[in-house]
């Protein structure tokens, strides 16, 4: 059974003072077991303050982006290496609103996925389709070219460590989640691409967390689809009750 994984996209928000009220309360009120991976993916500038309070924990610290240079002459950018440094184990990769508002394209997400296996982060790499294209019925030809060029060159062996996301655009942000069904329906086509692409081992190996307007009253009825294997989390995460309600409907799905 592919243990269960809530991550915590804080995205844009929170100053370094907040994100260490936030991690406080998240660690207080959550209890000590394991049976679920939780993660949180603060803005660059509160990794350390979060890591300060969770490296003695079982919560894991994610970065939202990174550059695939090593290093050099980016202003602005960070490194694998760099995330790494400041005990990040995980990384955001393509996410929807760096596609549409930071030009991430395909490519981009392939060479950062590279770079960040390669220092031996585990890339939480988000695929998923816009309203329109739904509404066109292309909800899985966009789905599979996302998540073909995502493993471009990536072996089996590798692929089996990463975590994908599926967050349909329509659904983020909106309060439009995404039905039970609906999630099952592309997370079983993930499952089959990735059968393709390597085998079914790899296949069922590959977490895929489901994301958009998860709240902890949507969430045990999604986390319960047999292919959905966590949730990425953007409003919910930013509240500790709300969070934690969510790893809990995650845990009782474990049991
Ligand atoms: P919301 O949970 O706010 O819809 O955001 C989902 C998301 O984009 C997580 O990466």
């Amino acid at each position: 059974m592919r243990k269960k994984i809530i991550a915590g996209n804080w995205k844009m928000n929170k100053t370094a003072p907040e994100a260490s009220e936030l991690t406080e309360e998240i660690k207080q009120k959550m209890d000590t077991s394991t049976e679920v991976d939780v993660v949180l993916c603060p803005p660059f500038t509160d990794l350390a303050a979060v890591y300060r309070i969770i490296h003695d924990s079982y919560i894991d610290l994610g970065g939202q982006n990174l550059h695939w240079e090593e290093k050099g002459a980016f202003t602005g950018e960070i490194s694998a290496d760099m995330l790494k440094s400041v005990g990040c184990h995980y990384v955001i990769i393509g996410h929807s609103e760096r596609r549409q508002y930071f030009e991430e394209t395909d490519e981009t997400v392939n060479k950062k996925i590279k770079s960040a296996l390669h220092e031996g982060l585990i890339p939480i790499v988000c695929v998923g389709e816009l309203l329109e294209e739904r509404e066109a019925d292309k909800t899985q030809s966009v789905i599979e070219t996302q998540v073909k060029a995502a493993f471009e060159d990536i072996d089996k062996i590798q692929a089996q460590k990463m975590v994908l996301a599926y967050e349909p655009v329509w659904a983020i942000g909106t309060g439009k989640v995404a039905t039970p069904e609906q999630a099952q329906e592309v997370h079983e086509f993930i499952r089959k691409l990735l059968t393709d692409i390597f085998d079914e081992e790899t296949a069922s190996t590959i977490r895929i967390q489901y994301g958009g307007s998860m709240k902890p009253d949507n969430a045990a009825e999604l986390l319960s689809q047999p292919d959905v294997d966590g949730g990425l989390i953007g409003g919910a995460s930013l509240d500790a009750g709300s969070f934690i309600a969510i790893i809990n409907h995650a845990k009782s799905n474990m049991e």
